[in-house]
């Protein structure tokens, strides 16, 4: 089957056509586009909502058509419309899910409605080699960070998570306290790796409920104590601005060490055949290539998205819709801001 999908949750709007083939499926992505808004956003340091869905107005045909004309099909081959209904902004998410209904009325063809959580786990499904079930999940964005148990493509079950911030959230605030702009993750990611200088060990951050006998984690507090470390040694960080890079990557490190260690917990508990990373946070190198080695040792088989299917994008959503396609009713679907991971 050939699909067009849309994605338009937050400040980025995605067009992709993609086809699946063969037993196990495999889905090649035939074109992948995106625009963003995230300049304008960087100026405020994080998203405005009205913003955004403006921004999603102006961008979504241009991308949808350009989209079309890459994967060199024409309108008639185009098979379903996909697109995604939740979790995200309503303003955005109204946007994508409107314009997929009204292609599918005019164009007639059948749409099928996406979760954005599932579908950043379905992005481990793009290309030849795919994942072999049950697998863990670990799933990291700028809203969640939830460890998913699944036993088949669609029986899923929710075995953990963040109580309070998500990865990506704490990212994006400890970007903004060490003074980088939005988007925060990769800018904390890079000064991470342009880090030379050692850390004292009192600046050192702490590593929340690493050692607690569940799959809970907590990041609100980590962002507090880096606050706190900024705060008290102002003198020493305005004399030496190369510990701010080194406060970069022990944060990056604290967030990896967590998420790598409830991985790898939740791996000797559930015993699955996979283990999963996915969401923008899986984009970070340091957690990318720790959680490879942990898997690897355990004697698991890891996977992980390539780099431009981490972060929020129509391919992914096509390979959702591919893999297990909600078809809906196009004068019935509404786009759901709080749907749950499943
Ligand atoms: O999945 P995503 O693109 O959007 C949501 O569904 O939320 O995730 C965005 C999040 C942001 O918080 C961003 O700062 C974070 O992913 N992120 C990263 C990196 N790239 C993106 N965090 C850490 N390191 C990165 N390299
Ligand atoms: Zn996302």
């Amino acid at each position: 089957m050939t699909v067009l999908a849309i994605e338009s949750t937050c400040d980025e709007t995605g067009a992709a056509v993609a086809r699946s083939f063969g037993e196990p499926m495999v889905v090649e992505i035939l074109s992948n586009l995106k625009a963003s808004s995230a300049e304008i956003h960087a100026k405020y340091g994080g998203v405005i909502p009205e913003i955004a869905a403006r921004e999603q107005v102006a961008a979504i045909i241009p991308v949808i058509s350009e989209a079309i004309a890459r994967a060199k099909i024409k309108v008639g081959g185009i098979e379903a419309i996909a697109v995604t209904q939740g979790p995200g902004l309503i303003g955005s998410l109204l946007t994508g899910v409107e314009t997929a209904k009204t292609l599918a009325l005019a164009w007639k063809k059948p749409l099928i409605a996406v979760n954005h959580m599932a579908a950043h786990v379905f992005a481990n499904w793009i290309g030849e080699k795919t994942p072999e079930l049950p697998a863990v999940a670990l799933i990291v964005s700028g809203g969640h960070t939830d460890l998913m148990y699944l036993e088949s493509l669609t029986a899923w079950k929710w075995i953990g998570g963040t109580r309070d911030d998500a990865a990506g959230e704490a990212f994006d605030k400890a970007a903004r306290t060490l003074g980088f702009s939005y988007p925060g993750g990769p800018m904390v990611a890079k000064a991470a790796e342009e880090a030379k200088t050692d850390l004292p060990v009192e600046m050192k951050l702490p590593r929340p409920m690493i050692y607690e006998n569940n799959l809970e984690m907590s990041f609100s507090g980590l962002k507090t104590a880096l606050a706190q470390v900024i705060e008290q040694n102002g003198e020493r960080l305005s004399e030496n601005p190369g510990l701010i890079n080194a406060l970069a990557r022990e944060f990056n490190q604290a967030v990896a060490d967590v998420l790598i260690k409830k991985t790898m917990k939740a791996t000797e508990q559930y015993r699955p055949k996979s283990v999963l990373l996915a969401g923008g946070v899986a984009a970070n190198v340091t957690l990318r290539e720790g959680l490879a080695r942990a898997v690897k040792e355990a004697g698991k088989e890891f996977f992980c998205p390539n780099l431009e299917y981490c972060t929020d994008n129509a391919a992914m959503i096509a390979a959702c819709a591919l893999l297990r396609p909600n078809y809906v009713d196009p004068l019935k679907l509404r786009p759901n801001p709080g749907l749950e991971v499943r």
